[in-house]
């Protein structure tokens, strides 16, 4: 049995993940900003214990490293993320949602990973991964999308940084695109669900060495072009 941290585990790709972690019958530490509005995590059947996050608040970030001790962690998914608004083109974008979604989608993923990291140590064998996007990719080139964009491939080095930074740690580090997938991000018509996302992250994790630290996945196990 694993204990998964997941954050924005109370909808889309991170419910699922939640809910497969559970029903493997891991322990999952779900991370979510409202937990009195997580109904559909409180539901799952299994070892799920929710706590209190939000990554645009640093101080919210060190409380719940308070509460979590230095009790090991074998897997932290960085799933939580924010697309940064709606006006994201070079000629009309909002400078606060910028920063903003700085905090979201790299500075908080990156405090939450420092403040984890002897967590992931006393399991001897952690993982962290952060979920990122294709358009964090320089292969990927599409306008518009700034801030998403921008923040992404932030997230992008932060986990090359890390997985070189904490080399001699028996930490892997790596970095994933989940895929187009149909959540209230992805909309309607994306590519996969939340099921086929969340069972390929999972297989991706599972089958991870300290040897894959620092590389660029898709969710079916395939290098992303970087
Ligand atoms: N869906 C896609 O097609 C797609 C494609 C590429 C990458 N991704 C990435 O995959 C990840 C999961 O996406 P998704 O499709 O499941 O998105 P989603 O359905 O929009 O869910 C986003 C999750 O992130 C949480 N979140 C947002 N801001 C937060 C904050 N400040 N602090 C803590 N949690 C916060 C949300 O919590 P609340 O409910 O409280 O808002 C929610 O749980 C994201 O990082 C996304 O960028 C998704």
């Amino acid at each position: 049995m694993a204990t998964v941290l997941i954050t924005g585990a109370n909808r889309g790709i991170g419910l699922e993940m939640a809910r497969q972690y559970a029903a493997a019958g891991d322990e999952v530490i779900a991370a979510v900003r409202k937990p009195d509005e997580a109904k559909a995590l409180k539901e799952i059947d299994g070892k799920v214990r929710i706590e209190q996050m939000d990554l645009g608040d640093f101080d919210s970030i060190a409380s719940l490293k308070q509460r979590l001790g230095d009790a090991p962690i074998d897997i932290a998914i960085m799933n939580a993320g924010w697309v940064g608004g709606g006006k994201q083109g070079v000629d009309d974008f909002d400078i606060e949602e910028w920063h903003r979604t700085l905090d979201i989608n790299t500075i908080g993923p990156l405090l939450l990973a420092r403040a984890l990291k002897p967590n992931l140590e006393a399991s001897g064998d952690g993982k962290l991964m952060n979920v990122s996007s294709q358009l964090a990719a320089s292969t990927w080139p599409m306008g518009g999308m700034l801030i998403y964009s921008t923040t992404k491939a932030a997230m992008n080095k932060v986990t090359q940084i890390l997985a070189i930074d904490w080399k001699d740690a028996p930490i892997t580090v790596a970095v994933m695109h989940p895929g187009w997938v149909k959540t209230d991000m992805g909309g309607p018509n994306a590519q996969l669900t939340p099921e086929e996302s969340a069972s390929g992250i999972r297989n991706v994790i599972a089958a991870m060495t300290k040897a894959d630290s620092g590389k660029f996945y898709k969710w079916n196990g395939e290098i992303h072009p970087w």
